[in-house]
């Protein structure tokens, strides 16, 4: 089943519990970009709303790290378990390290890579500690951009390595995901998507999330 977690960073900033309070019944829980501005050149949310939303929500949370020091942020994330923690192969962390902080915490550990990263370089790190994989679709750092279909190439060789080497992690796309691209992503056996635009451009968010489900 393709679980949708809708993507707070296209949200109405000023009501941003309202729009967690509207979705959360209709969505698998929310995904939360934490930025700081030199991994990627934008800043959106930290840890301190990070952590508001997952007590709102009923729901495991996604939190996707763009930053340059990962284990930072992990510290100071009080989420209940099971959420989903991304950091970027392309950041700087110390493996042994980041895993114990995350599985210490009760969370899935997930792998995150950006579209120009060749998927090879995640068999770097997969083991049986990575819960998850998140392949991005767009540049990270801003929403509403154009989707990139090269990147679904990705997806069939890191299930062919985990069918090799008897790995199991749930895989992620995020980025210009809209419905029409609804089809492809099922086929190729994604589990998570998120989503930002798709939804929140839109005055019923509702129906818009209905939309992708479909
Ligand atoms: C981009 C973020 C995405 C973004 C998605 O760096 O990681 O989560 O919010 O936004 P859309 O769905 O509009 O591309
Ligand atoms: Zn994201």
């Amino acid at each position: 089943m393709l679980r949708i977690f809708p993507s707070l960073m296209a949200a109405d900033q000023l009501h941003l519990g309202q729009e967690v309070a509207l979705l959360d019944a209709h969505c698998s829980g929310f995904h939360l970009d934490i930025m700081d501005g030199h991994f990627v050149p934008n800043i959106i949310f930290g840890p301190v709303l990070a952590n508001a939303v997952d007590r709102a929500s009923r729901n495991p949370s996604w939190i996707h790290l763009m930053v340059d020091n990962p284990s930072f942020f992990i510290e100071r994330l009080t989420l209940k378990a099971k959420g989903i923690v991304s950091f970027h192969i392309e950041s700087n962390f110390d493996f042994q390290y980041i895993i114990s902080q995350i599985k210490e915490k009760k969370l899935q550990a997930s792998l995150a890579i950006k579209p120009k990263t060749r998927v090879e370089k995640l068999f770097d790190f997969l083991n049986p500690m990575i819960d998850h994989v998140l392949i991005m679709s767009v540049e990270p750092g801003f929403s509403g951009q154009k989707f990139l279909p090269e990147v679904l190439q990705k997806i069939p060789v890191l299930q062919e390595y985990c069918r090799e080497h008897q790995l199991s992690c749930s895989i992620g796309l995020d980025g210009g995901i809209v419905p029409a691209l609804i089809p492809e992503i099922k086929r190729l056996g994604v589990d998570h998507i998120a989503a930002s635009s798709s939804i929140f451009n839109y005055d019923d968010r509702i129906e818009a999330l209905e939309r992708l489900r479909e």
